[in-house]
């Protein structure tokens, strides 16, 4: 008896101890789960309403969500390049709103540094809202709601601070929470499979965390497009978004340098790159593969990497975002 309790200890420590090395483990893990950002809800509330509102367009046709689809796009659209007022055709892809609030610096080439100084390019944006402040509020101060709304958030009434910094806090809110692959983070290692573990690991071996890491899997880094082979001398353009950051800094070592995506929700936004020139996922991979690591990444690789990807959306208002893999419908 005394000896199947010494055994049982000797069990339960081996637990512990597998516990207590194993999160010690991913305490150094590249990646980190996403957490809840505290936010003022009456600001929330006002942000909401005016990220739905298409008065924030020149000509009342389109709202933030036209480019940004919560429901049926994973924060994007889906589109190669979106289309603005009158139909213009912008310069990029589309980039996902949710998790935003993570990334150290917003658009492609981080010209706004913030989610309340993102609000201005959209607004002003040619391609995009077409508006100005002054039209805006002119069509939004005499609304009784919004005056409801802003009044415990804008001491000063609802104002274009008023309505940036509300959007923001909105926006604060679009976190894909507890994925399946922050929950094996947080110690559940069963949360994700073999397979999908064994797609992580490629996803380190092979160097992919060098740019996409962090919180956001992304978002917190610049890179050139074209490490290892060049990108635009295979894919021309004449567009002067192809140059990134370099249109910010004017620095020549920034040219066809971007914000490194994030990959939380990538299973859910194609198509990829910042000209969305990739519908599909493996091909975006081997060209990865390709341009920013020198090497080509076997389709078997691709592969298990795809099923680590996954395991990245996680759970917006109660919903998993986390789509049903290819051939298991
Ligand atoms: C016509 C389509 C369109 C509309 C409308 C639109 N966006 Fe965007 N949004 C885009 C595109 C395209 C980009 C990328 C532009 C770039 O990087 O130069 C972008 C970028 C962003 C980003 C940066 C994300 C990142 O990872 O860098 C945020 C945040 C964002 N939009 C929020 C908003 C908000 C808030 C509104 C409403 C006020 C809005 N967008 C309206 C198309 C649109
Ligand atoms: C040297 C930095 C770097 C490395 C290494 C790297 N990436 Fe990227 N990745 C980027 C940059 C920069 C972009 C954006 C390119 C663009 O469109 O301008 C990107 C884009 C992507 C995209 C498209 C995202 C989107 O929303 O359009 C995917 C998917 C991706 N990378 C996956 C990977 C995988 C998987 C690996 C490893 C095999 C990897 N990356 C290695 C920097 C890197």
């Amino acid at each position: 008896m005394l000896k199947f309790y010494a055994k049982l200890c000797g069990v339960w420590v081996g637990m512990l101890w597998s516990q207590v090395a194993w999160s010690l483990d991913l305490s150094i893990e590249p990646i980190q789960p996403i957490q809840v950002i505290n936010t003022n809800p009456a600001k929330v509330s006002l942000g909401k309403k005016l990220f739905f509102d298409t008065r924030l367009s020149h000509d009342n046709s389109i709202n933030c969500a036209h480019c940004h689809d919560l429901t049926h796009a994973g924060g994007a659209d889906h589109l190669k390049y979106s289309f603005g007022v009158e139909g213009r055709e912008g310069a990029v892809n589309s980039p996902t709103v949710f998790n935003a609030a993570l990334n150290f610096s917003q658009f492609w080439d981080g010209r706004a540094a913030t989610l309340e100084e993102q609000v201005n390019g959209s607004v002003n944006n040619h391609a995009e809202m077409a508006s100005n402040w002054e039209e805006i509020l002119r069509k939004l101060q005499p609304d009784k709601d919004y005056q409801k709304l802003a009044a415990p958030v804008c001491k000063q009434g609802l104002d274009a601070d008023c309505i940036r910094r509300s959007i923001a806090e909105y926006e604060k809110t679009l976190l894909t929470l507890d994925s399946r692959f922050d929950q094996y983070l947080r110690g559940h290692e069963s949360a994700i499979t073999a397979e999908e573990k064994h797609g992580y690991h490629l996803f380190k071996l092979y160097g992919c965390v060098a740019c996409h890491q962090g919180r956001n899997v992304g978002g917190n880094l610049y890179q050139v497009l074209g490490v290892m082979a060049n990108y635009f001398d295979d894919f021309p353009s004449n567009d002067k978004a192809s140059l990134g950051r370099f249109n910010v800094t004017g620095d020549e070592e920034d040219k066809h340098k971007f914000k490194v995506p994030s990959l939380r929700l990538v299973v859910l936004t194609p198509p990829y790159f910042h000209d969305g020139r990739i519908e599909k996922l493996d091909e975006t991979i081997r060209s990865m593969g390709k341009y920013q690591l020198g090497r080509q990444i076997p389709d078997q690789d691709i592969a298990s990497i795809i099923h680590f990807l996954y395991t990245l959306p996680g759970i917006y208002q109660g919903k998993s975002l986390e789509p049903v893999k290819q051939g298991q419908e």
